[in-house]
Protein backbone atom coordinates (compact mmCIF):
# COMPACT_ATOMS: atom_id res chain seq x y z
CA UNK A 1 0.00 0.00 0.00
CA UNK A 2 0.98 3.04 -0.61
CA UNK A 3 0.39 6.97 0.34
CA UNK A 4 -1.74 7.39 -2.38
CA UNK A 5 -4.72 5.75 -0.30
CA UNK A 6 -4.35 7.48 2.44
CA UNK A 7 -3.00 10.61 4.62
CA UNK A 8 -0.45 8.19 6.50
CA UNK A 9 3.25 8.06 5.22
CA UNK A 10 3.96 4.65 4.04
CA UNK A 11 6.43 2.56 4.69
CA UNK A 12 7.49 -1.10 4.17
CA UNK A 13 9.19 -3.29 7.47
CA UNK A 14 11.49 -5.68 5.59
CA UNK A 15 11.50 -8.67 7.95
CA UNK A 16 9.34 -10.10 10.76
CA UNK A 17 9.72 -7.87 14.26
CA UNK A 18 8.07 -7.83 17.78
CA UNK A 19 4.30 -7.57 16.75
CA UNK A 20 4.33 -4.64 19.75
CA UNK A 21 6.90 -2.23 17.22
CA UNK A 22 4.41 -3.25 14.35
CA UNK A 23 1.72 -1.97 16.17
CA UNK A 24 3.35 0.83 17.31
CA UNK A 25 4.17 1.71 13.74
CA UNK A 26 0.54 1.15 12.60
CA UNK A 27 -0.66 4.36 14.42
CA UNK A 28 1.48 6.50 12.69
CA UNK A 29 1.86 4.68 8.97
CA UNK A 30 0.41 2.66 6.52
CA UNK A 31 2.64 -0.59 7.20
CA UNK A 32 3.39 -3.36 4.80
CA UNK A 33 5.02 -5.72 6.95
CA UNK A 34 7.18 -9.15 5.93
CA UNK A 35 6.16 -10.56 9.45
CA UNK A 36 6.36 -14.09 7.56
CA UNK A 37 9.30 -13.35 7.31
CA UNK A 38 10.43 -14.42 3.86
CA UNK A 39 13.56 -14.31 2.18
CA UNK A 40 12.83 -11.52 -0.32
CA UNK A 41 15.15 -11.00 -2.91
CA UNK A 42 16.74 -7.79 -4.01
CA UNK A 43 13.92 -6.98 -6.86
CA UNK A 44 11.60 -8.04 -4.19
CA UNK A 45 12.26 -5.78 -1.88
CA UNK A 46 12.63 -2.46 -4.30
CA UNK A 47 8.84 -3.51 -5.70
CA UNK A 48 7.79 -3.81 -2.01
CA UNK A 49 9.28 -0.20 -1.21
CA UNK A 50 8.36 1.42 -4.43
CA UNK A 51 6.12 4.11 -3.36
CA UNK A 52 7.27 3.98 0.51
CA UNK A 53 8.41 7.18 2.33
CA UNK A 54 10.24 5.08 4.89
CA UNK A 55 12.04 1.22 5.54
CA UNK A 56 12.47 -0.11 8.37
CA UNK A 57 16.14 -2.57 7.43
CA UNK A 58 18.09 -5.42 9.07
CA UNK A 59 21.25 -4.76 7.61
CA UNK A 60 20.45 -7.18 4.82
CA UNK A 61 18.71 -5.06 1.75
CA UNK A 62 20.89 -3.52 0.08
CA UNK A 63 20.49 0.03 -0.19
CA UNK A 64 22.02 2.11 -3.53
CA UNK A 65 22.27 4.41 -6.32
CA UNK A 66 19.85 1.95 -8.19
CA UNK A 67 17.32 1.22 -5.31
CA UNK A 68 16.88 4.94 -4.64
CA UNK A 69 16.09 6.01 -8.19
CA UNK A 70 13.39 3.53 -8.77
CA UNK A 71 12.23 4.83 -5.19
CA UNK A 72 11.73 8.47 -5.68
CA UNK A 73 9.28 8.59 -2.86
CA UNK A 74 11.61 7.13 0.21
CA UNK A 75 12.67 9.58 2.82
CA UNK A 76 14.18 7.48 5.19
CA UNK A 77 15.69 3.60 5.79
CA UNK A 78 16.07 2.92 9.82
CA UNK A 79 18.32 -0.09 10.17
CA UNK A 80 17.94 -2.45 12.97
CA UNK A 81 21.05 -3.03 13.60
CA UNK A 82 24.61 -0.31 14.04
CA UNK A 83 26.29 -1.70 11.21
CA UNK A 84 25.38 -0.34 7.97
CA UNK A 85 27.38 -1.48 5.35
CA UNK A 86 24.47 -2.21 3.22
CA UNK A 87 23.43 1.50 3.27
CA UNK A 88 25.55 3.36 0.24
CA UNK A 89 25.89 6.73 2.36
CA UNK A 90 26.96 9.03 -0.25
CA UNK A 91 24.21 8.21 -2.39
CA UNK A 92 21.21 8.13 -0.08
CA UNK A 93 22.23 11.64 0.86
CA UNK A 94 22.17 12.56 -2.57
CA UNK A 95 19.29 11.21 -3.25
CA UNK A 96 18.34 13.04 0.38
CA UNK A 97 17.41 10.13 1.84
CA UNK A 98 18.11 9.87 5.92
CA UNK A 99 20.01 6.98 7.36
CA UNK A 100 19.59 5.79 10.39
CA UNK A 101 21.35 2.99 12.84
CA UNK A 102 20.71 1.25 16.07
CA UNK A 103 23.84 2.03 18.25
CA UNK A 104 24.22 2.19 22.18
CA UNK A 105 21.33 0.07 22.73
CA UNK A 106 23.09 -2.73 21.58
CA UNK A 107 26.91 -2.40 22.95
CA UNK A 108 27.14 -4.28 26.11
CA UNK A 109 25.09 -6.96 24.89
CA UNK A 110 27.30 -7.41 21.87
CA UNK A 111 30.07 -7.14 24.03
CA UNK A 112 28.90 -9.96 26.40
CA UNK A 113 28.27 -12.16 22.89
CA UNK A 114 31.87 -11.63 21.62
CA UNK A 115 33.34 -12.41 25.18
CA UNK A 116 31.12 -15.78 25.03
CA UNK A 117 32.88 -16.75 21.80
CA UNK A 118 35.96 -15.88 23.43
CA UNK A 119 35.65 -18.16 26.27
CA UNK A 120 34.29 -20.75 23.95
CA UNK A 121 36.92 -20.92 21.51
CA UNK A 122 39.68 -20.48 24.27
CA UNK A 123 38.54 -23.33 26.75
CA UNK A 124 37.29 -25.67 23.89
CA UNK A 125 33.49 -25.20 25.20
CA UNK A 126 31.93 -26.97 21.81
CA UNK A 127 34.22 -29.11 21.24
CA UNK A 128 34.04 -30.39 24.67
CA UNK A 129 29.70 -30.61 24.19
CA UNK A 130 29.95 -32.11 21.06
CA UNK A 131 33.01 -34.89 22.39
CA UNK A 132 30.35 -36.09 25.44
CA UNK A 133 27.34 -35.90 23.25
CA UNK A 134 29.39 -38.25 20.67
CA UNK A 135 29.60 -40.89 23.72
CA UNK A 136 33.57 -40.43 23.47
CA UNK A 137 34.05 -38.97 27.28
CA UNK A 138 35.00 -42.68 29.06
CA UNK A 139 37.67 -42.02 31.03
CA UNK A 140 39.34 -38.90 33.14
CA UNK A 141 42.66 -38.42 30.86
CA UNK A 142 45.04 -35.16 32.10
CA UNK A 143 45.00 -33.79 28.30
CA UNK A 144 41.96 -34.27 27.45
CA UNK A 145 40.74 -30.71 25.37
CA UNK A 146 43.46 -28.95 27.15
CA UNK A 147 42.28 -25.44 26.14
CA UNK A 148 43.82 -21.77 26.60
CA UNK A 149 44.10 -19.48 29.63
CA UNK A 150 41.89 -16.48 29.48
CA UNK A 151 42.73 -14.69 33.13
CA UNK A 152 45.80 -12.82 32.93
CA UNK A 153 46.78 -12.88 29.23
CA UNK A 154 46.81 -9.95 26.35
CA UNK A 155 43.83 -9.19 24.86
CA UNK A 156 43.62 -7.28 21.31
CA UNK A 157 41.02 -5.21 20.18
CA UNK A 158 40.43 -4.23 16.14
CA UNK A 159 38.36 -1.94 16.35
CA UNK A 160 37.66 0.30 19.63
CA UNK A 161 34.34 1.66 18.99
CA UNK A 162 31.83 1.53 21.55
CA UNK A 163 31.26 -2.19 21.40
CA UNK A 164 35.47 -3.03 21.23
CA UNK A 165 35.45 -0.64 25.33
CA UNK A 166 33.13 -2.72 26.27
CA UNK A 167 35.09 -5.71 25.82
CA UNK A 168 37.71 -4.11 26.82
CA UNK A 169 36.10 -3.52 30.48
CA UNK A 170 35.23 -6.61 30.02
CA UNK A 171 39.11 -8.34 29.59
CA UNK A 172 40.59 -5.59 31.68
CA UNK A 173 38.11 -5.37 34.85
CA UNK A 174 36.85 -9.31 35.09
CA UNK A 175 39.67 -11.32 33.57
CA UNK A 176 42.79 -9.38 34.68
CA UNK A 177 43.75 -8.95 30.86
CA UNK A 178 46.40 -6.30 29.36
CA UNK A 179 44.40 -4.81 26.66
CA UNK A 180 45.75 -3.80 23.58
CA UNK A 181 44.07 -2.20 20.67
CA UNK A 182 43.87 -0.77 16.92
CA UNK A 183 41.42 1.30 15.43
CA UNK A 184 40.95 3.87 12.82
CA UNK A 185 42.21 6.38 15.19
CA UNK A 186 43.74 6.61 18.75
CA UNK A 187 41.13 7.27 21.89
CA UNK A 188 41.49 10.05 23.97
CA UNK A 189 43.55 9.36 27.15
CA UNK A 190 40.62 9.08 29.71
CA UNK A 191 38.80 6.92 27.27
CA UNK A 192 41.97 4.28 27.10
CA UNK A 193 41.99 4.58 30.67
CA UNK A 194 37.94 3.27 31.18
CA UNK A 195 39.09 0.70 28.16
CA UNK A 196 40.94 -0.33 31.53
CA UNK A 197 44.26 0.89 30.57
CA UNK A 198 43.90 -0.08 27.03
CA UNK A 199 46.69 0.60 24.63
CA UNK A 200 47.38 1.34 20.80
CA UNK A 201 49.21 -0.13 18.94
CA UNK A 202 50.21 -1.08 15.45
CA UNK A 203 47.90 -4.19 13.86
CA UNK A 204 51.18 -6.07 13.42
CA UNK A 205 52.14 -5.71 16.74
CA UNK A 206 48.94 -6.55 18.35
CA UNK A 207 48.48 -9.72 15.96
CA UNK A 208 52.00 -10.40 17.47
CA UNK A 209 51.52 -10.53 21.25
CA UNK A 210 47.70 -11.26 21.76
CA UNK A 211 46.67 -14.39 23.28
CA UNK A 212 43.11 -13.44 22.41
CA UNK A 213 42.22 -11.28 19.11
CA UNK A 214 38.61 -9.60 18.83
CA UNK A 215 37.53 -8.13 16.01
CA UNK A 216 34.75 -5.56 15.97
CA UNK A 217 35.25 -3.54 12.76
CA UNK A 218 32.94 -3.06 10.54
CA UNK A 219 33.03 -3.75 6.74
CA UNK A 220 34.94 -1.20 4.47
CA UNK A 221 36.76 -0.63 1.57
CA UNK A 222 39.85 -0.39 4.20
CA UNK A 223 38.38 -3.19 6.15
CA UNK A 224 38.20 -5.92 3.45
CA UNK A 225 40.04 -9.14 4.39
CA UNK A 226 42.24 -6.80 7.04
CA UNK A 227 42.89 -11.05 8.65
CA UNK A 228 44.37 -12.94 5.89
CA UNK A 229 46.66 -15.19 5.82
CA UNK A 230 50.10 -13.29 6.08
CA UNK A 231 48.59 -11.17 9.38
CA UNK A 232 46.82 -14.89 10.84
CA UNK A 233 50.99 -16.12 10.25
CA UNK A 234 51.45 -13.25 12.47
CA UNK A 235 49.70 -15.11 15.47
CA UNK A 236 50.57 -17.00 18.25
CA UNK A 237 49.94 -20.77 17.66
CA UNK A 238 47.82 -20.34 20.94
CA UNK A 239 46.05 -17.74 19.94
CA UNK A 240 42.38 -17.30 19.37
CA UNK A 241 40.59 -15.17 16.88
CA UNK A 242 37.21 -13.50 17.24
CA UNK A 243 34.96 -12.23 14.79
CA UNK A 244 31.87 -10.27 16.20
CA UNK A 245 32.72 -6.93 13.42
CA UNK A 246 31.65 -8.44 9.98
CA UNK A 247 32.16 -11.08 8.00
CA UNK A 248 34.38 -10.20 4.90
CA UNK A 249 36.81 -8.55 7.60
CA UNK A 250 38.34 -12.20 7.93
CA UNK A 251 39.10 -13.84 4.48
CA UNK A 252 37.62 -17.08 5.50
CA UNK A 253 39.23 -19.54 3.32
CA UNK A 254 42.27 -18.40 4.68
CA UNK A 255 41.22 -18.33 8.03
CA UNK A 256 40.36 -21.83 8.00
CA UNK A 257 43.88 -23.06 6.49
CA UNK A 258 44.96 -21.55 9.19
CA UNK A 259 42.67 -23.13 12.26
CA UNK A 260 43.02 -26.26 9.84
CA UNK A 261 46.98 -26.28 9.98
CA UNK A 262 47.30 -25.24 13.88
CA UNK A 263 48.65 -21.76 12.73
CA UNK A 264 45.99 -20.67 15.72
CA UNK A 265 44.70 -22.29 17.71
CA UNK A 266 40.88 -21.58 17.70
CA UNK A 267 38.60 -19.02 16.57
CA UNK A 268 34.96 -17.79 17.17
CA UNK A 269 32.98 -16.25 14.33
CA UNK A 270 29.86 -15.07 14.66
CA UNK A 271 29.77 -12.81 11.24
CA UNK A 272 30.82 -14.66 7.42
CA UNK A 273 31.59 -13.50 4.65
CA UNK A 274 28.43 -14.20 2.72
CA UNK A 275 26.21 -14.90 5.35
CA UNK A 276 23.83 -17.03 6.09
CA UNK A 277 26.86 -19.25 3.93
CA UNK A 278 29.45 -20.08 5.89
CA UNK A 279 32.91 -21.05 3.97
CA UNK A 280 32.44 -25.07 4.19
CA UNK A 281 35.94 -25.11 5.27
CA UNK A 282 35.30 -23.59 8.04
CA UNK A 283 32.50 -26.08 8.92
CA UNK A 284 34.86 -28.84 8.71
CA UNK A 285 36.90 -27.30 11.50
CA UNK A 286 36.14 -28.86 15.08
CA UNK A 287 38.36 -25.57 16.70
CA UNK A 288 36.16 -22.93 15.52
CA UNK A 289 33.14 -22.05 17.43
CA UNK A 290 30.46 -21.06 14.63
CA UNK A 291 27.19 -18.98 16.03
CA UNK A 292 24.39 -17.45 13.26
CA UNK A 293 24.99 -13.64 13.73
CA UNK A 294 23.33 -13.53 17.19
CA UNK A 295 25.86 -11.42 19.10
CA UNK A 296 23.01 -8.74 19.76
CA UNK A 297 20.60 -11.07 19.99
CA UNK A 298 19.15 -11.02 23.81
CA UNK A 299 15.59 -10.42 24.11
CA UNK A 300 15.58 -6.58 25.37
CA UNK A 301 18.31 -5.64 23.05
CA UNK A 302 16.55 -6.86 19.64
CA UNK A 303 13.30 -5.27 21.33
CA UNK A 304 15.05 -1.98 22.08
CA UNK A 305 16.92 -2.32 18.80
CA UNK A 306 13.55 -2.43 17.12
CA UNK A 307 12.18 -0.09 19.12
CA UNK A 308 15.27 2.72 18.02
CA UNK A 309 14.44 2.13 14.80
CA UNK A 310 10.65 1.98 15.18
CA UNK A 311 11.36 5.64 16.87
CA UNK A 312 13.30 7.34 14.43
CA UNK A 313 11.17 6.13 11.37
CA UNK A 314 8.47 7.98 13.33
CA UNK A 315 10.26 10.98 14.42
CA UNK A 316 11.76 11.84 11.00
CA UNK A 317 8.54 10.98 9.05
CA UNK A 318 5.59 13.07 11.53
CA UNK A 319 8.42 15.99 12.59
CA UNK A 320 11.45 16.00 10.29
CA UNK A 321 14.24 14.90 13.21
CA UNK A 322 15.78 11.40 14.14
CA UNK A 323 17.52 9.81 16.92
CA UNK A 324 20.42 8.30 15.51
CA UNK A 325 21.32 9.60 12.02
CA UNK A 326 24.12 8.64 9.73
CA UNK A 327 23.68 11.92 7.74
CA UNK A 328 22.85 14.51 9.79
CA UNK A 329 23.30 17.11 7.54
CA UNK A 330 19.80 15.84 5.76
CA UNK A 331 18.35 17.44 9.23
CA UNK A 332 19.76 20.83 8.51
C1 LIG B 1 24.58 -4.95 14.09
O1 LIG B 1 23.79 -4.34 14.80
O2 LIG B 1 25.26 -4.43 13.22
C2 LIG B 1 24.66 -6.41 14.33
O3 LIG B 1 25.64 -7.00 13.58
C3 LIG B 1 23.31 -7.01 14.03
O4 LIG B 1 22.97 -7.83 15.05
Amino acid sequence: MTATHTDKPAIVIARAIFPEVVEQLQQYFVVESNQANESWSGTEFVKRLRGKHGALTTGEQRIDAEVLAACPDLKICANMAVGHDNFDLPAMTAAGVLATNAPDVLTETTADGGFALLMAAARRISEGEHFLRAGKWREWSYDMLLGQDVHGTTLGIVGMGRIGQAIARRGARGFGMTVLYHNRSRLSAGKEQDAGGARYVRLDELLRRADHVVLVAPLTPQTRHLIGAAELALMKPTATLVNIGRGGVVDDAALAAALQAGQIAAAGLDVFEGEPSVHPALLRCSNVVLTPHIASASAPTRLAMARLAADNLIDYLTRGTARTPLNPELLA
